[in-house]
């Protein structure tokens, strides 16, 4: 390979995982975690959960993925979901505020996780939230790159007030969703934002207001809305490269209509982990989402421009 093909290489997309070592559900912070249920069966579900994560880890891989990894820690079993980490974009971070005291536990290690990635130069800042404001990383913040914004689920953990913080972080705006079933309280669980500008989602998981403004920003054609059975198997908690989606699961409904679109289904069972409230999107954590903004000087006016626009409508 000579200079000029290793230029032309785009860099793989690069997550943040977390082997489930420790993962278990030892508390119930959402409907789908059940403590006895789990500690009925858990030298099984620990084993088949640890099988379904390194299913995942290597479609990902053999997908064109490059991953990095945080260490996992015993007693904070929800640290494998590590969307929930951060937002990160344009190599900064914002750290995740947990609403809740069992994993609010994580966010020193997360920080510690954070920082030796900044230690090797694959981000380069570290923001936190102001004391009190949870924001449950990109779990509920969805980076949605053909709209050049985020998406912020609202109503079950992350606040209204993290809005404006992620604005000023990020310089771009954000558009709040509030959520209205408790069996999807991360946007993550109900909402898909695909890098060709068609989003999955699911109807009933949403305020009357938040459908609205859904339909507003994302064109009739562009919609994939899923039924109850598909959005029950976390189908729209989906990672997407280039052209695979991988999931956990879904119908051959959902499969044809992505198949339509040029886009094409990776399954990667998961259910270990919906035990937990959790699957594909929860388990990774995107790092080199570029809002486009910083290209040339050029362009990052432009865009500085419309999304200064954006931001005040
Ligand atoms: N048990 C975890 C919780 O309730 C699951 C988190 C799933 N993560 C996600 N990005 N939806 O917080």
């Amino acid at each position: 390979m000579n200079d000029a093909t290793l230029l032309a290489q785009p860099s793989p997309p690069r997550y943040l995982m977390c082997r489930p070592q420790y993962f278990a559900v030892t508390y119930s912070i959402n409907p789908w975690m059940d403590p006895k249920a789990w500690a009925g069966s858990s030298a099984v579900l620990h084993a088949t959960a640890v099988r379904q994560w390194a299913g995942l880890h290597s479609a990902l891989l053999g997908n064109g993925a490059s991953i990095e990894l945080i260490d996992p820690e015993p007693g904070l079993p929800d640290l494998v979901f590590t969307a929930n980490a951060a937002v990160v974009l344009d190599r900064k971070v914002l750290l995740a505020c947990f609403l809740h005291a069992e994993r609010q536990r994580e966010q020193p290690a997360l920080l510690a996780g954070f920082r030796a990635l900044q230690a090797r130069g694959l981000i380069d800042e570290i923001g936190e939230m102001p004391e009190g404001v949870a924001l449950e990383g990109a779990g509920d913040c969805i980076w949605d790159r053909n709209r050049g914004l985020f998406w912020l689920g609202n109503g079950f953990r992350s606040q209204p007030a993290a809005r404006a913080v992620i604005e000023r972080q990020f310089g771009v705006p954000c558009l709040p969703l509030v959520l209205a079933d408790p069996s999807f309280y991360h946007l993550d669980t109900c909402f898909c934002a695909l890098p060709s500008g068609d989003v999955i989602y699911y109807p009933a998981a949403f305020t009357p207001a938040a459908l609205e403004c859904i339909h507003q920003h994302v064109a009739p054609a562009q919609r994939i809305a899923l039924d109850r059975h598909d959005a029950s198997r976390f189908a729209a908690n989906a990672v997407c490269l280039g052209d695979r989606v991988v999931m956990s699961s879904c119908s051959t409904t959902l499969r044809r209509s992505l198949e339509e679109r040029g886009l094409k289904v990776v399954n990667a069972p998961l259910d270990a982990f919906l035990r937990s409230g959790g699957s594909a999107c929860c388990l990774t954590l995107r790092l080199d989402h570029l809002s486009g903004r910083a290209m040339t000087p050029a362009l990052a006016m432009t865009n500085a421009t419309r999304v200064g626009a954006e931001a005040d409508s």
